[in-house]
């Protein structure tokens, strides 16, 4: 990887591809910008407009409309090209339309000589992901998807609402699925790295016990509630976005919860689904195996199993 000037490409510059290229701007954490869509004009356009912000940003950065086939000297690839999001579908009813336009995307990848890390966000994440890697025959560490990273940061909003901390004193993350078969280890959520589970117990008056399936179903269709009332999902996910960016192109040996390919984790084989995953230049450097409870390992497995249903589907 350059360490010189970073180069990030995204394929796909609708709302989600934008917000990424807009914060990956405004926070500093690109150097060049390659936006390439189906709509050359919107790439254009899309890219236009980053470099006019850049006019007052602290940080210069140079976007540019692109060829996928122009991709192939850039670090990182962000894949985010897929339907329009409908609020009224699962995520995973957009598989048959974002395959038919990875059909066309994938070998251009390929023939660019791209061999960077891939962030896939495409919905469905984790089958989309999954998808690419074995149509890439990628190395496995180094395609992602952001999977559970939104849901996480969602999580962590409620949690913070409702608990009354500061969300950087929480741990707490979603894995599995990034859609309707999330599961939250609550287990492993902790208040300044103490399990939350333990202070509502011993401090009730401070951390009141509350409804941890609702608080998860709150989390899992918050998406759907923006999108409901914006037309789409982009602030949330371009800041998950850049957060794992960051933490591959600063080498951070950072842990995530982001979809990534098991291959015995959790007792898990041939799936994408989120779990703790440390990220550094090169992408997954290891996964994190939780000692879930029970109950938690069987949430986790048929979250997988989900996933795994609708990766065949796209094989077909
Ligand atoms: C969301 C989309 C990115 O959850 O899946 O906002």
């Amino acid at each position: 990887m350059s360490v010189q000037t970073r180069k990030v490409a995204i394929i796909g510059t609708g709302h989600v591809g934008s917000h990424v290229a807009f914060a990956l701007a405004t926070q500093g954490e690109v150097d060049e910008l390659y936006m390439s869509d189906i709509d050359k004009e919107k790439a254009l356009s899309q890219a236009t407009d980053v470099n006019d912000a850049v006019s007052y940003l602290p940080h210069h950065v140079e976007a540019k409309a692109c060829d996928i086939e122009d991709i192939g000297t850039c670090d990182i690839l962000v894949i985010s090209a897929g339907p329009l999001p409908d609020p009224n579908k699962d995520r995973l009813e957009s598989l048959g339309d974002t395959v038919a336009i990875l059909k066309d995307v994938l070998p251009r990848v390929k023939a660019s000589g791209f061999n960077g890390c891939i962030l896939s966000i495409s919905n469905p994440a984790d089958v989309v992901a999954a998808y690419i890697q074995r149509v890439l025959n990628y190395p496995k560490h180094k395609i992602i998807s952001s999977g559970t990273a939104l849901d996480s940061a969602r999580l962590q909003r409620l949690l913070s609402e409702t608990l009354q901390v500061n969300r950087r004193s929480l741990t707490a993350f979603a894995m599995g699925e990034h859609g309707g078969s999330a599961m939250v280890p609550w287990s492993h959520v902790t208040v300044g790295g103490k399990p939350l589970i333990d202070l509502q117990t011993s401090m009730p008056e401070r951390f009141p016990s509350f409804d941890h399936d609702a608080m998860t179903e709150a989390m899992k269709y918050g998406g759907y509630l923006v999108l409901k009332g914006k037309g789409s999902t982009e602030f949330g996910i371009a800041s998950s976005a850049v957060e794992i960016i960051r933490a591959i192109f600063h080498n951070e040996h950072k842990i995530l919860p982001v979809s990534c390919l098991l291959d015995g984790e959790y007792g898990q084989h041939n799936v994408f689904a989120s779990v703790p995953a440390m990220l550094g230049k090169d992408g997954v450097e290891l996964i994190v195996e939780l000692n879930l409870t029970a109950d938690e390992q069987e949430r986790f497995a048929a979250s997988c199993n989900r996933i795994r249903e609708y990766l065949a589907k796209a094989d077909t």
